[in-house]
C-alpha cells in the first residue's frame, strides 16, 4: 500500500534522488509508455544545501531530543492535524497511479502528477473512469460510505466507516475502498476523509432539482472543491501560520515561488514545503485523545488510532472498524466558534493539538513498520523514529538550511527577521540541544536543518508558523490552489454558499454541513 511519506523525490531539474531511509532502494520510476513520466513534480524553491548538512551522531541526537516528548498542548482544536494529513494527501496524490493509464493524455498525467488542491484523494478519477467507479454508488453521484460492526454495546452503524469489502483474503477485505489508501492510515485522518465523503454526498443532495443527473455529479464536485479551498485558505491557513503572511500571500501574491507563471501552468511540489516546512503536522499529534465516550479520559492512545484503521494496523483483526471507535467531532473541533452550544463537550473532554514546536510525542520515536514501510526494527532503532526520518529525508535531497532560505527570501523582497544563534539554540521549553558537543552545536546553530528551523520560530511565536515557515506554507498552498482544476484564485467571484455567511467557511461549518448539524451523526456514540 502506498504510504504517506514519498521514498524518492523527482526534482525539476535534477532527476530522481533515490536513497531510502532503510537504506533499500527507492522504486524506480515505472517506464511505461506515457507512465514514463516522472512520478510526481518535486522542485528546488530555493538554493541546494550541499555540504551543509547534519552528520548522523547529530542527526540522531538532535532527533532524540525532539521525540522525547514536551512542549504540551497549543490552542489548535487537534482535528485540524489530521485534516492537515488529509490535505497533504490531496496535494501528493498521484491519480494517475490508479486511472486506466491508456486513457491519460499526457497533459492529464502532468496535472494528476501534480501538487493541487482539487480533492483526487476523495474522487479518484472520478465516476466515468473505470478504475474509480468503484469509489462510487451506482448513482454515478454519491460517494459510498462503509458501515461499522456491533461492539462494545454500540450497534452496527451505516455510514460511519470508510468503505471496505473487496478482495478475496480477509486483509484485501479489510482495506478502504478509496482513492488514497493512505488516508487509512490512522482512524482519525480516515474518519476526516469520511467526513469529506459526507460533504460531497450532502452537497449533491442539496443542488437544485433543475441540475440534470448527468451535471449532478460535476457540480457537486465543483462546489465541494472550492468550499474545501476557502476554509483552507480561511480557517486551516490562519490557524498554523501567522495570519499577516497567509493575507499578505493571498492578497499581494507571491514573492519566491513560481513567481509570475501563468495562473493554468501545472504546479510543482517544493521540497523545501514537503521535507520540511509542511512537516510540521508531526509536532501537532497527541500521544493520547479523549476519542469519544467510550474511549474517554485519554484512553485513545496514538497506538489505537492506528490498530483501528486498516493502514496504520489491522483493524483489530475485524473486517470493518468497531462501532466503539466512531469518532466525536466535538471533541476534535470547536462548534462554539460557529455558535452552537448545543454541540461543545466540556473543555476537559476537548482534545488540542500539541503546540506546533520542535518537539514531537514520545511514540512517534518508535513507529509502527505499517506507517514507514520499514522492516521490523529494534525499539529505538532511529529508523522508526520520525524526527530522525525527516532529518535524514532533508540531507537525502541535500535540502537548503533554514538560513540559506532565510536569505534566500529575503532576497526575494520578503520581509522577515532571521532567528538568532541564541534563539536556535535556547527556544522556548522545546528540544534540548545540550547533547550535542561544542562542535556540533556549533555546526548545527550555523546550518540549521529547514525543518527544525521552522520549528523553532513556531515555537517562539506561541505555536504559529512566521517568517520562513509561514511564508513558504502560504505560498506553496497559494500556488496549489491557483493550479487546480476548480480555482478559488482563478474564480475570484467565487463566494461561500454553504455557510453561515458569503465570507465565512469554517471546517466546522463543513461538518455541521456534512453531519446536518446533528448531534446524533457529529456524535453517535453521545
Ligand atoms: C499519526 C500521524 C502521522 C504519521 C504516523 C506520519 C508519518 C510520516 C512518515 C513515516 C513520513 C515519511 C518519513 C520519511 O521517511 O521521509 C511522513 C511524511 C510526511 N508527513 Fe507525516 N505523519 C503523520 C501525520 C502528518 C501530518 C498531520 C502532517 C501535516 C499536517 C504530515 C505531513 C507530512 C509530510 C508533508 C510528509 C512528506 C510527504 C511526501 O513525502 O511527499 N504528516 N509522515
Amino acid at each position: 500500500m502506498e504510504k504517506h511519506g514519498s521514498e524518492s523525490y523527482f526534482v525539476e531539474g535534477e532527476g530522481l534522488l533515490t536513497e531510502s531511509v532503510e537504506g533499500r532502494e527507492a522504486p524506480e520510476p515505472e517506464v511505461r509508455g506515457l507512465a514514463a513520466a516522472p512520478p510526481f513534480r518535486f522542485s528546488r524553491m530555493g538554493p541546494s544545501g550541499a555540504n551543509r548538512q547534519l552528520g548522523e551522531s547529530s542527526r540522531k541526537k538532535v532527533a532524540n531530543e525532539m521525540a522525547a516528548g514536551g512542549g504540551g498542548s497549543g490552542q489548535i482544536p487537534s482535528g485540524f492535524t489530521y485534516l492537515g494529513q488529509f490535505i497533504d494527501h490531496d496535494l501528493t496524490m498521484d491519480k494517475t497511479k490508479l486511472m486506466l493509464r491508456k486513457q491519460l493524455s499526457p497533459a492529464q498525467l502532468q496535472q494528476g502528477r501534480s501538487p493541487a488542491l482539487d480533492l483526487d484523494s476523495l474522487y479518484g478519477g472520478g465516476p466515468q473512469d473505470p478504475e474509480s467507479a468503484k469509489f462510487y454508488e451506482s448513482d454515478g453521484i454519491h460517494l459510498r460510505m462503509g458501515k461499522t460492526k456491533a461492539e462494545g454495546g454500540f450497534p452496527a452503524m451505516d455510514g460511519f466507516d470508510l468503505p471496505r469489502g473487496a478482495g478475496s483474503t480477509a486483509a484485501e477485505r479489510r482495506l478502504a475502498i478509496i482513492p488514497d489508501g493512505r488516508n487509512d492510515e490512522n482512524l482519525a485522518v480516515a474518519q476526516t476523509h469520511l467526513a469529506m465523503i459526507r460533504f460531497h454526498n450532502r452537497v449533491a443532495d442539496s443542488l437544485p432539482a433543475a441540475v440534470p443527473p448527468a451535471q449532478r455529479f460535476e457540480k457537486a464536485r465543483e462546489l465541494v472543491t472550492k468550499h474545501y479551498q476557502w476554509m483552507i485558505r480561511t480557517d486551516y491557513l490562519t490557524r498554523i501560520c501567522a495570519a499577516g503572511v497567509v493575507s499578505n500571500v493571498f492578497s499581494q501574491g507571491r514573492k519566491a515561488f513560481e513567481v509570475g507563471v501563468p495562473a493554468n501552468q501545472m504546479p510543482t511540489m517544493p521540497i523545501e514545503f514537503s521535507i520540511a516546512a509542511f512537516r510540521l503536522g508531526h509536532s501537532m499529534i497527541r500521544a493520547a485523545y479523549n476519542w469519544n465516550k467510550a474511549f474517554d479520559n485519554g484512553s485513545g492512545f496514538l497506538g489505537y488510532l492506528f490498530e483501528f484503521s486498516a493502514g496504520g494496523g489491522n483493524l483489530s483483526g475485524a473486517a470493518r472498524l468497531a462501532s466503539n471507535w466512531i469518532a466525536d467531532f466535538r471533541r476534535l473541533y470547536d462548534f462554539g466558534e460557529a455558535n452552537k452550544p448545543d454541540l461543545e463537550v466540556p473543555a476537559g473532554k476537548f482534545n488540542r493539538a500539541m503546540r506546533i514546536d520542535t518537539t514531537l510525542v514520545n511514540p512517534l520515536k518508535n513507529l509502527p513498520p505499517e506507517t514507514f514501510r520499514g522492516p521490523d526494527v529494534a525499539f529505538d532503532d532511529p529508523r522508526a523514529n520520525l524526527a530522525f526520518r525527516n532529518l535524514t529525508r532533508a540531507r537525502m535531497v541535500r535540502l537548503a538550511t533554514g538560513q540559506q532560505v532565510a536569505t534566500f527570501l529575503q532576497g526575494k523582497g520578503v520581509n522577515l527577521t532571521k532567528l538568532t544563534k541564541a534563539q536556535i539554540r535556547n527556544g522556548s521549553n522545546g528540544a534540548d540541544l545540550s547533547l550535542l558537543t561544542q562542535a556540533q552545536l556549533d555546526a548545527f546553530l550555523r546550518d540549521t536543518p529547514l525543518w527544525f528551523y521552522i520549528l523553532r520560530e513556531a515555537e517562539l511565536n506561541a505555536g504559529k508558523l512566521k517568517g520562513v515557515g509561514a511564508r513558504i506554507v502560504a505560498e506553496t498552498f497559494h500556488r496549489a490552489i491557483e493550479g487546480s482544476t476548480h480555482s478559488i484564485i482563478r474564480d475570484a467571484a467565487f463566494k461561500p454558499t454553504l455557510g453561515p455567511n458569503n465570507t465565512t467557511f469554517r471546517m466546522v461549518d463543513l461538518l455541521l454541513f456534512a453531519f446536518e448539524g446533528k448531534k446524533s451523526l457529529l456524535a453517535p456514540l453521545g
